[in-house]
């Protein structure tokens, strides 16, 4: 495996792996990495892909400077992960090199409508903003046949999905369930913020997920049993909500079949998000 700091030898070596015939398959992320973020590596590795993870933490992404500061960082343990989960590059630029002229803004910025203004768009305003340019500028050094994103940001995933539609960038792009500890707690690089009560009470979101996963339910009824489930957990809820899966619609009373439940909330001063799969039953003429 190799390191690469600068864009130079990144869009060289990238550009060697295509010339020479091999599939290139981009795992984008923010370092702190664990299992969640082996699952894409090794998927890629599965597809018959050169995995090249990128790991950056994207300044433009965060609207809370504190949010970023408090970002965990661990390198080495990084770079031991991404060797052994089989990645053949690990990139990882300084904020320099992705944004000269960080700390001023930059004049090029890619967005995203529709998908992105509910959710998490609503509560941290400018993320999707940052994290659909820094994704394009990815995928324009990399050039990869295929970009490896997870479950686990939900909204990322179906913004990401309509910019490479939109932009016609002819990518792949490869979704990867969410991975989650023993306990059900979703994996995330935010979750060694929390302390152990923290944690227990960071377990009402796959509660909440697991009470309404149990049969076809209304709209209405998941709405109402995720929400009772958090808040009786101790989550400060930012959202609950029961939403189509590829346009993220919230879906009315009408709507029958498979549909995304997608949780926000606080615990400790930490924003976490979690989400799954519901069965619909239509709630028309209750
Ligand atoms: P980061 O939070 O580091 O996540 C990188 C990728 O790993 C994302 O696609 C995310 O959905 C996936 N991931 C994280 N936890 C996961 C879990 N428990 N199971 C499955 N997949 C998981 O998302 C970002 O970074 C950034 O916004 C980025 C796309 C890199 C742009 O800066």
């Amino acid at each position: 495996m190799i390191q690469i700091h600068t864009i130079e030898e990144w869009r060289d070596y990238a550009a060697q792996l295509r010339s020479a015939g091999q599939t290139v398959g981009l795992v984008p992320t923010m370092g702190a990495l664990h299992e969640g973020h082996g699952s894409l590596v090794r998927r890629a590795v599965a597809d018959g892909a050169v995995p090249i993870v990128t790991i950056f933490v994207n300044p433009r992404q965060f609207n809370d400077a504190q949010d970023l500061a408090a970002y965990p960082r661990d390198e080495a343990a990084d770079l031991a992960n991404c060797e052994a989960w089989g990645a053949a590059a690990v990139v990882t630029p300084s904020v320099h090199e992705m944004w000269p002229t960080s700390p001023a803004t930059t004049a090029t910025t890619v967005s995203v409508t529709g998908v992105t203004e509910l959710f998490e768009g609503e509560g941290r305003p400018g993320h999707f903003d940052g994290v659909a340019s820094v994704v394009t500028k990815l995928f324009a050094i990399t050039g990869p046949a295929r970009a490896y994103f997870g479950e686990k940001d939900f909204q990322q995933l179906a913004m990401v999905r309509r910019l490479n539609e939109d932009l016609s960038l002819g990518m792949t792009i490869v979704s990867c369930p969410i991975v989650r500890d023993e306990d059900g707690l979703a994996l995330s690089s935010r979750n060694v913020q929390l302390d152990g009560e923290g944690r227990r009470v960071a377990l009402g979101f796959s509660r909440a997920l697991r009470a309404v996963a149990d049969r076809p339910r209304t709209a209405r009824d998941v709405r109402a049993v995720v929400r009772t489930a958090l808040e009786s957990s101790g989550i400060a809820v930012a959202y609950a909500e029961v939403v189509e899966p590829l346009l993220l619609d919230p879906i009315g009373n009408q709507h029958e079949g498979t549909a995304r439940v997608l949780l926000a909330g606080v615990v400790q001063g930490v924003r976490l998000i979690d989400n799954g799969d519901v069965t619909i039953v239509s709630s028309e003429g209750e």
